[in-house]
């Protein structure tokens, strides 16, 4: 098995199942009481900006992408970012990461941020997030609090407590959208 034989896909809800599998091995149930999980908890993830890779029909390895919010600023947080043991080391994490930050580019997003190894993400463009700029709602390692910049001076802007921007600034209802369009026929 080589990187040629994985195919790599926008995630889709047929997907959920085996995703779950493979970070239930990666993480096991610790990842329940992980930083990244109770935001992700918040509100849905972005589907169309998380991918998947596929070899023979079965789902390998998979990146999300959720919206976060803290201060004036907005990003997406990436993770978890699993490969299934077999397939380690083969470049498909890399090429994940890669294509979930090309895919938050193209939608408008200004940076990227996650909780991870330093290590593994810096030749990818994180980089770390200054000591005390940012909050989480778990207790983690202010050394693995990484960002990518999309748009330059996008990281300073997050400040503060991160969390789903739905619970942050919460979509409207569509009757509250629809509402005022009901006013104005009537
Ligand atoms: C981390 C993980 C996603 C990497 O996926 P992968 O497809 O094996 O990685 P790639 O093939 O793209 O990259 C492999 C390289 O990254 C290195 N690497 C892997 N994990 C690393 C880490 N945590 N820190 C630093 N380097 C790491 C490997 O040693 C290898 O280095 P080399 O290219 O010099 O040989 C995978 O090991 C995994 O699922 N781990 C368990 C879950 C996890 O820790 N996820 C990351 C959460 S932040």
């Amino acid at each position: 098995m080589t990187f040629a034989d994985v195919t790599f896909l926008p995630e889709d809800p047929a997907h959920e199942a085996e995703i779950e599998e493979i970070n239930a091995e990666a993480f096991g149930p610790g990842r329940y009481a992980r930083a990244a999980y109770k935001i992700r908890e918040g509100g849905p993830h972005e589907r169309a900006l998380s991918f998947v890779a596929l070899h023979d029909g079965s789902v390998i390895a998979s990146v999300k992408m959720t919206r976060v919010a803290a201060g004036e600023g907005r990003a997406l947080m990436l993770g978890p970012l699993a490969v299934k043991p077999a397939f380690k080391n083969r470049g498909i994490g890399k090429h994940l990461v890669k294509l979930a930050l090309e895919a938050a580019t193209r939608a408008g997003w200004p940076a990227v941020v996650l909780v991870g190894d330093e290590p593994y993400y810096g030749p990818l463009g994180f980089s770390r997030i200054p000591r005390g700029q940012i909050a989480m709602p778990r207790p983690v390692d202010l050394s693995r609090l990484l960002a990518v910049e999309i748009e330059p001076g996008a990281a300073a802007k997050l400040t503060g407590m991160v969390d789903h921007e739905d619970r942050v600034a919460p979509p409207a209802a569509p009757e509250a959208i629809a509402a005022p369009l009901v006013a104005a026929a009537s």
